[in-house]
């Protein structure tokens, strides 16, 4: 049981528990691979649930959050909460199972836009530096460019795979530089209670998003599942009689 934050509304509380407590513990629970100042950490979804709480854990950890998103908007949504820069992936068309190694030119095309997603991150740095930390969650469409932008010696940590289970890892990459593939779910209690009381001391926004009525619920499953405009984390009432209730 964690403390509700006493100047927070119940959807606000509610909104963030799930996806900051992962979030927490993909940065802060994988020594020696936790965030550090002057890191950089790319952030999958960045204007989503994890991604808004891994931001925002990030900057406040004084490291350099780079969020991906798939627009503009929810670039800008990035930057309000922390993120030092924005990628947006529709610019690049790599996505997915790669080229098999032994297909020379498509393996070429690959890597060059993979290459050209990898620049990005240095254009916003300001210098050829790469992700030390790698947040994953798109799974299948994304982890063979976060294994393969991911820097020497770092770690590619993923919760999820939103758009498949079978993520490809170009085996050369990983090795020969050393990097570090975790999985990570959830949080134990020790995460959760410091994660809960950056909400209540008000350091990390609840990233709340849309509120509706319980009886919304079916709609807004639809629209989840339709990948709609929302930023943040939806909230769905729960006995509550309207939002806004529950600060004091
Ligand atoms: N294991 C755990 O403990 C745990 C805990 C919480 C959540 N999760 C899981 O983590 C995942 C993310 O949760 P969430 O609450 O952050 O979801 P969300 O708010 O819906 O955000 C997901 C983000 O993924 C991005 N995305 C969608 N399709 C993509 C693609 N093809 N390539 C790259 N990015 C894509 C979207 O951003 P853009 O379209 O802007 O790129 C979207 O903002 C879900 O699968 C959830 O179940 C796991």
């Amino acid at each position: 049981m964690l403390a509700k934050a006493p100047q927070l509304t119940w959807e606000e509380a509610a909104a963030p528990s799930l996806v900051g407590t992962t979030a927490y513990r993909m940065l802060h629970g994988w020594p020696p691979h936790t965030v550090q100042r002057g890191d950089v950490v790319l952030v999958w979804g960045g204007s989503g649930g994890v991604g808004s709480q891994a931001i925002q854990l990030a900057a406040r950890g004084g490291a350099l959050p780079i969020g991906v998103v798939s627009d503009e908007r929810r670039g800008e949504y990035c930057l309000k909460v922390g993120a030092i820069g924005f990628i947006n992936r529709s610019d690049f068309h790599h996505w997915g199972t790669p080229p098999h190694w032994d297909d020379v030119t498509g393996q070429r095309e690959w890597s060059a836009s993979a290459r050209a997603f990898g620049s990005q991150i240095w254009k916003i740095i300001g210098e050829r530096r790469n992700p030390n930390l790698v947040i994953e969650h798109p799974g299948e469409a994304t982890l063979p460019t976060s294994i393969f932008v991911c820097e020497r010696g770092g770690m590619v940590v993923t919760c999820a795979a939103t758009t498949g289970y079978s993520g490809t890892v170009d085996l050369r990459y990983h090795w020969a530089l050393q990097k570090r593939f975790q999985g990570s779910h959830g949080s134990n209690d020790d995460q959760a209670i410091a994660y809960n009381q950056l909400i209540r001391d008000g350091a990390v926004d609840p990233c709340l998003g849309e509120v509706v009525p319980f009886d919304q619920l079916p709609t807004v499953h639809h629209a989840m599942g339709e990948g709609e405009d929302v930023f943040g984390n939806r909230v769905v009432l729960v006995g509550a009689r309207r939002a806004g209730l529950g600060a004091t």
